[in-house]
C-alpha cells in the first residue's frame, strides 16, 4: 500500500477544499492506496517557497464524501506516507459564541468528540495495544503560526477554544446548541474529529482553522442554520483562508522542530514499536 520510493514526498500536509493547492509550484496528482481503504482523493502535492506540500480533498474533488462518510483513516494514513509530519486542516464551523462572528477564523487548542459510528482509531484490528494522549489535541507550534500569520493579515482571529464536533450531516437543535454553549464550548463542527485523533495515532502534528460561517442554531438570536448560508459565507471568506494557509505554510519551520520541544504529537508514540506507515 505504500507509494513507491521514487513517489513526491512532502513534510507539510494540509486537508482541506479542492482548489486549495493553486499557489503550489510543480504540483502532480499522487494516487495513493491505504490498508483502510482509498483516501478521500488523490493527493497533490507540490512546492511552495521550497516546502514540500500534499494537499487533500477531505470531501474529494466533487464533494462526494459527507462528513460522517469521509474516510478519516485513509486520508490521515496517505499523508503520513508519503512523509508528512506537519497536518494544517481548516474547516467550517459554527460559532457559540455572540462575539466571534461570520468570517472570524478560530484556532482551538481543544476539541470535545460527539461524533459516533465513524472508524477513530488506526489500532483496532491486531497487534499492539495503543493509547496515545489527547490532553492537547492540537500542535502548540502549528497553531502559533497559524495565529500570527492571521494576526499579520490583519485578521480577525482567535487564539484557542474549544470545538466540538457532532456527527451530523443534520445541523444541531436549538436545545443541543444551549448545552454547548452552557458547557463554554466555543465552536461547532462536523469534519474535525477523528481526523485530529488519527493524526495523533500517527505521531503527526496537527491544527485546526476553523473559519466561523455562522451562529449556531439560537445564538446571538439567530435562527436555524442553513447549509446555503454555510456555503455563501464560506465562499466570501475562501480567498482569505487560502491567502492564510499560503502564508501559515511559507512560514512554517523548514527544519523539524526540537525533538525535545514541548509538543505532544511527535512524541504520540514513543516507546511503541509499531510498523511505519
Ligand atoms: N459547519 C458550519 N456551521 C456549522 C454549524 N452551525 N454546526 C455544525 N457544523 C457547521
Amino acid at each position: 500500500a505504500a507509494p513507491p520510493a521514487d513517489a513526491p514526498r512532502a513534510d507539510l500536509g494540509v486537508i482541506g477544499g479542492s482548489g486549495f493547492y493553486e499557489f503550489l509550484t510543480h504540483a502532480e496528482r499522487v494516487p495513493v492506496t491505504t490498508p483502510f481503504g482509498d483516501p478521500s482523493d488523490d493527493l497533490v502535492i507540490g512546492e511552495l517557497e521550497g516546502r514540500r506540500v500534499a494537499f487533500l480533498a477531505r470531501h474529494g474533488h466533487d464533494h462526494r464524501f459527507q462528513p460522517h462518510k469521509v474516510n478519516y483513516r485513509a486520508n490521515l494514513w496517505a499523508l503520513r506516507s508519503v512523509g508528512v509530519r506537519q497536518v494544517l486542516a481548516p474547516c467550517a464551523v459554527g460559532s457559540l459564541r455572540e462575539e466571534l462572528g461570520p468570517g472570524t477564523i478560530v484556532v482551538p487548542d481543544q476539541v470535545v468528540d460527539r461524533t459516533w459510528g465513524r472508524a477513530h482509531t488506526l489500532y483496532e484490528e491486531e497487534g499492539p495495544v495503543v493509547h496515545v494522549g489527547f490532553a492537547d489535541p492540537y500542535c502548540p507550534h502549528g497553531r502559533k503560526v497559524v495565529v500570527d500569520a492571521a494576526r499579520a493579515a490583519g485578521k480577525q482571529v482567535e487564539d484557542g477554544g474549544t470545538l466540538v464536533v457532532i456527527n451530523g450531516p443534520r445541523f444541531s437543535s436549538k436545545a443541543e446548541s444551549r448545552w454547548h454553549q452552557q458547557a463554554g464550548w466555543t465552536v461547532v463542527g462536523m469534519t474535525a474529529m477523528p481526523e485530529a485523533a488519527l493524526a495523533r495515532e500517527l505521531a503527526m502534528c496537527f491544527t485546526t482553522i476553523a473559519l466561523v460561517t455562522d451562529h449556531d442554531a439560537g445564538v446571538h438570536g439567530g435562527e436555524a442554520v442553513t447549509h446555503e448560508e454555510v456555503l455563501r459565507v464560506f465562499a466570501k471568506n475562501v480567498e482569505g483562508l487560502k491567502q492564510l494557509l499560503r502564508s501559515t505554510l511559507a512560514a512554517m519551520p523548514e527544519t523539524e522542530p526540537d525533538a525535545t520541544a514541548s509538543c505532544p504529537c511527535r512524541r504520540a508514540l514513543d516507546g511503541i514499536t509499531l510498523p511505519a506507515p
